[in-house]
C-alpha cells in the first residue's frame, strides 16, 4: 500500500501507530480489549465466535481455524488476541509478505504448543510456496519437509500440534480458494453504526482519562468512518485540541460536541467522516470524469495513488455510505455526491 498519503491522513484506517514518528506510547496495546465481552458491536461475529470456542472447550480441543475478513481498522487484529485469550492459549502473529521462506513458516509451526493461536495478518499476500505449505499443517497437522537435495533428497513428515490459524485479510477475495476453504470458521466484520461507535469513543476516553460527555463522543462517532481505530485516533486529537484551545481551562480539558466540532474542523474531517483524500476522489471522479462510470486503473493513475489503497481504504466506506457506485463499467459518482461536494447534480445522475 502507499505509504505517503496514508502515513499523514488522520482518518487513515491503517495502523500507523508503529511508525516511529507516532508519540502516543503504544495505545492500540492499552485500548484494546481482551475478552468477548469488552469488544464493542459485532453482533453476529461474536454470537459465533463465543459459541464455536465454548464447544472447542467443552470438547478440550483447539478451535477450528478462523477466518477474519474486513476493512483495515475494524477490530481483526483484536479477535485474534481475544480468541487467544479466551482460549487460554498462547498467539503467535505474523504478517503474509513477512514470511519468506518455506522455512520461516516450518520454524513458526514447529514451535507451537496444542491449541495456541498462529495469526497470520494479511495472509492473502502469503507467498503461493508457503500458503501451500499451510495446506497440511491446517488440514492433517502434518509437516512434509524436503531435507537434502537431488537424489538423496526425501522427505522428513513431521507432526504438529493441534492449533487454530486465525487469518485476517481485507478482502476475502484476494484469497485462493483452496486457502480459504480449509477455514472452518468465515467470519466477516463491518462498518459499525455511530451508536457502536459512541460506545468505543466512551470506553477509550474512559481508558484515556479524557472527560468526554455523550455529544462530544457522538460528534466523534459521527465523523469515524464506522471505524474504531479512526474513532481513537479522533478521540486523541480532539483531546489535544481541548487540552491547548478548550473553553474549560484548568488543565483539564473536556470534550463536548461544540470542541469535537471545531477540532475537527480544523483536520479538515467533515460531517460525514470523509477527509481531504475521500473529497479528491469524489471530485476527480466527478470534475475529471464526469462522474463516471471510470476504470479503477484510471482513477488509481489521477489520484497517484495504489489500486490496492484505493479498493480497500476508501472505496469501502464511500459505497457503504452512498457517495459511490461500484459498476461492471467502473466508478459512479452517486447524487449524494455531487450533493455533498456542493457540485451541481446533472440531469443523468
Ligand atoms: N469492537 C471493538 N471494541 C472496542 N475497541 C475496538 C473494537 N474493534 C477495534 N477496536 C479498537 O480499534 C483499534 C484497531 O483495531 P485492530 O487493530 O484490531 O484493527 P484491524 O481490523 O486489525 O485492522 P488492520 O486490518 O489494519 O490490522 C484497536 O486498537 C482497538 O482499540
Ligand atoms: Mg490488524
Amino acid at each position: 500500500m502507499s505509504e505517503s498519503t496514508e502515513d499523514q491522513r488522520l482518518v487513515s484506517p491503517m495502523d500507523w501507530n508503529e511508525s516511529e514518528t507516532h508519540t502516543d506510547q503504544n495505545p492500540e496495546q492499552t485500548l484494546r480489549p481482551s475478552f468477548l465481552g469488552e469488544y464493542i458491536g459485532q453482533k453476529k461475529v461474536k454470537e459465533n465466535l463465543s459459541l464455536f470456542m465454548e464447544a472447542a472447550r467443552k470438547r478440550g480441543d483447539s478451535l477450528d481455524h478462523v477466518l477474519l475478513a474486513g476493512p483495515p481498522g475494524l477490530g481483526k487484529t483484536t479477535l485474534a488476541n481475544i480468541i487467544a485469550h479466551e482460549m487460554g492459549a498462547q498467539i503467535h502473529t505474523v504478517t503474509g509478505p513477512n514470511v519468506e521462506k518455506k522455512g520461516d513458516l516450518a520454524a513458526i509451526l514447529t514451535n507451537l504448543q496444542p491449541n495456541d493461536v498462529l495469526f497470520i495478518d494479511e495472509i492473502h499476500r502469503l507467498q503461493k510456496t508457503i500458503e501451500e505449505v499451510l495446506y497440511g499443517a491446517m488440514e492433517d497437522y502434518k509437516l512434509d519437509l524436503i531435507i537434502g537435495q537431488g537424489p538423496a533428497a526425501r522427505t522428513l513428515r513431521i507432526d504438529l500440534p493441534k492449533f487454530t490459524l486465525v487469518g485476517a485479510t481485507t478482502r476475502t477475495g484476494l484469497l485462493s480458494s483452496p486457502l480459504r476453504d480449509r477455514f472452518g470458521v468465515q467470519l466477516r466484520l463491518d462498518f459499525y453504526p455511530v451508536e457502536e461507535l459512541q460506545k468505543i469513543v466512551d470506553r477509550s476516553a474512559q481508558l484515556l482519562q479524557v472527560e468526554i460527555d455523550p455529544s462530544g463522543a457522538n460528534e466523534i462517532a459521527k465523523r469515524s468512518r464506522g471505524t474504531p481505530r479512526i474513532a481513537n485516533r479522533l478521540l486523541k486529537r480532539v483531546r489535544d485540541y481541548a487540552q491547548v484551545r478548550g473553553s474549560n481551562i484548568q488543565g483539564q480539558a473536556k470534550v463536548d460536541r461544540a470542541t469535537a466540532q471545531a477540532a475537527l474542523k480544523l483536520f479538515e474531517v467533515d460531517d460525514r467522516g470523509l477527509d481531504p483524500m475521500d473529497r479528491k476522489f469524489l471530485s476527480a471522479l466527478i470534475q475529471k470524469f464526469d462522474g463516471g462510470p471510470t476504470g479503477i486503473e484510471t482513477l488509481s493513475s489521477a489520484l497517484g495513488e495504489e489500486r490496492d489503497t484505493l479498493e480497500d481504504v476508501y472505496e469501502p466506506y464511500l459505497i457503504q455510505e452512498g457517495f459511490l457506485q461500484r459498476t461492471p463499467r467502473g466508478r459512479v459518482a452517486t447524487r449524494l455526491a455531487y450533493e455533498h461536494l456542493g457540485e451541481i447534480v446533472p440531469d443523468s445522475v
